[in-house]
């Protein structure tokens, strides 16, 4: 496959700049971030079609302000300045950008003074956008105009039509700003020319290759965690190289019901890699004997984790490099957006790649979204009900019993949780809830089952909607399927005599028991 065309976005620093290569995705164009201080000649070898310069958190009139190298705006490609990067190519073209009057955070009506052509084409007279701002372009650069104001920043948005170079002042690519989209779609598709055509599929072709440029020759070894990031960039991996992956899963012995054999099963048919299938369940009841407390129980789990991992990997023997899911929040939340790897701790495998002596890291979804990788994995073939999967701790079903740990109670929380899964996936309610599952909540009660005293657990159900799961709210289940499922998890699970139903937020709660 050719080289596909592509926009560079030079990388200020923004919070946002990923966040603008999703929308560029999402455009059905291929992106390249490159941080700002990249050498012209580099910039100049991904022959990008246009330039995005992101915004950042930088004053503009630092001495040590950063800037790009002065040489794209002479590259005859058309460019859009964010923020920052409006106001920088303000400042490199003769305007003049300073302190503004009155800040402006948050949603801001904006009116468009020039909707007919370019940037702003198709746009409605008003609408709100996103600033976050403490300096703004004062004075235009010649042979520029004004497209757009808000009651505190005359130029929200710039253009030089015939130079085809652009900038706003607000933030195009988060949703508050409400025709955000239209203006990044107007930018590659109408100035840039970009036909939109770009796609997973084209995302997976070039992964590949550069995954097979990465590794050459040699093998890699991955972990696979049973989640969805990992089975996605097992299947990338597989494409990538074949049979030259090696996959290892630890079964800790704490999945949700049918979770491994999915997991063995699509990676020994439909991607027959070498699969090392490991069940540790032993190992890990074992080691959290007696233990109740929850940070306790995680610790063991990572702990031993890593000692079965690298057991594993030893008895392998050498591979080369080393492969794991690491999505674009979990470089964002370790704080790393700046290139070195990251090692996701938790369930996967701490320090191992560089303990094991691995050549490299292999990332392939380092810069995706997780609905992005879903996407992917579904491009690659995975199964639906693999790729939807809802998230699941890594410590898994362990931290979902209350208490000390026993098999007895993991198959309480397994089948109570599989009754409550299959319910809710054949009700109206299926695809709404963000996350369901059961817990042992370690209460014994007194109970009658038809004419014995029984002495049973409490099992609660827990189900939440959220976006980004920091806060949550109580999912509305109607009662009467409640006490459906109620009904089957006494009747059906061995061991527990009550179902309660949690009606707690996040905050105060948190979406797991532990
Ligand atoms: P809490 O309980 O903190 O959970 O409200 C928020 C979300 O995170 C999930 N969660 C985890 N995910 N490894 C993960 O990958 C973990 O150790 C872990 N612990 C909690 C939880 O299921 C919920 O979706």
């Amino acid at each position: 496959m050719d080289k596909p065309q592509c926009v560079v976005i030079l990388d200020f620093g923004a919070q946002y700049t990923q966040l603008i290569a999703r929308r560029v995705r999402e455009c059905g164009v291929y992106s390249v971030v490159l941080p700002y201080s990249t050498d012209f000649e580099d910039i100049q070898k991904e022959e990008p079609r246009g330039l995005i310069l992101s915004g950042g958190p930088s004053c503009i009139l630092a001495t040590d302000a950063p800037r790009c190298d002065e040489r794209v705006f002479s590259m005859g490609v058309p460019i859009l300045g964010i923020c920052y990067g409006m106001q920088l190519t303000a400042q490199v073209q003769g305007g003049q950008a300073g302190a503004c009057d009155l800040r402006e955070y948050g949603r801001v009506l904006m009116t468009v003074d020039q909707r007919d052509t370019g940037l702003m084409a198709g746009l409605d007279e008003q609408s709100y956008c996103w600033m976050s701002h403490t300096y703004q372009v004062l004075r235009l650069p010649k042979g520029f105009t004004s497209i757009a104001h808000t009651d505190n920043c005359p130029i929200a948005a710039m253009a030089n039509e015939s130079r085809r170079i652009y900038g706003v002042q607000f933030h195009p690519e988060v949703t508050h700003t409400e025709q955000g989209r239209l203006i990044l779609d107007n930018f590659l598709k109408r100035i840039c020319d970009f036909k939109g055509d770009w796609n997973m599929e084209a995302y997976a072709e070039m992964t590949v290759r550069k995954i097979r440029e990465q590794v050459g020759d040699g093998t890699v070894l991955l972990g696979l965690s049973g989640g969805v990031d990992s089975a996605v960039a097992a299947a990338l991996l597989y494409r990538a190289i074949g049979e030259r992956l090696t996959c290892v899963y630890v079964d800790h012995g704490f999945m949700r019901s049918g979770e491994s054999d999915q997991v063995v099963e699509v990676f020994t048919k439909t991607f027959p890699v070498q699969l090392i299938h490991v069940d540790a369940s032993e190992q890990f009841f074992a080691d959290l004997q007696g233990i109740t407390e929850p940070e306790e129980k995680r610790k063991i789990i990572g702990r031993d984790f890593v000692d079965v991992f690298k057991r594993e990997a030893t008895k392998l023997g050498k591979r080369d490099h080393f492969a794991q899911g690491t999505i674009y929040p979990d470089v964002i939340e370790s704080g790393n957006t700046k290139g070195s790897a990251v090692i996701k701790s938790h369930h996967n495998v701490g320090g191992l790649p560089v303990e094991l002596g691995f050549a490299s890291l292999v990332e392939p979804l380092r810069m995706l979204f997780k609905d992005e990788v879903r996407k992917l994995g579904l491009t690659l073939g995975l199964p639906e009900s693999l790729v939807y999967r809802q998230p699941f701790p890594g410590p898994g079903l362990a931290i979902r019993v209350i208490g000390e740990l026993t098999p007895d109670k993991v198959r309480i929380v397994r089948e109570s949780d599989k009754i409550l899964r299959d319910e809710i996936a054949c009700s109206d309610l299926n695809g709404k809830i963000s996350q369901y599952f059961t817990v042992l909540t370690g209460a014994r009660s007194v109970g009658v089952m038809g004419d014995e005293r029984t002495y049973a657990y409490a099992v609660a159900i827990r189900a939440v909607t959220t976006d980004d799961f920091m806060t949550a709210d109580v999912a509305q289940i109607p009662y009467s399927l409640l006490n459906h499922i109620a009904g089957r998890i006494v009747g059906e699970v061995k061991g527990v005599n009550r179902v309660l139903y949690d009606i707690t937020t996040k905050p105060p709660a948190s979406i797991e028991w532990e």
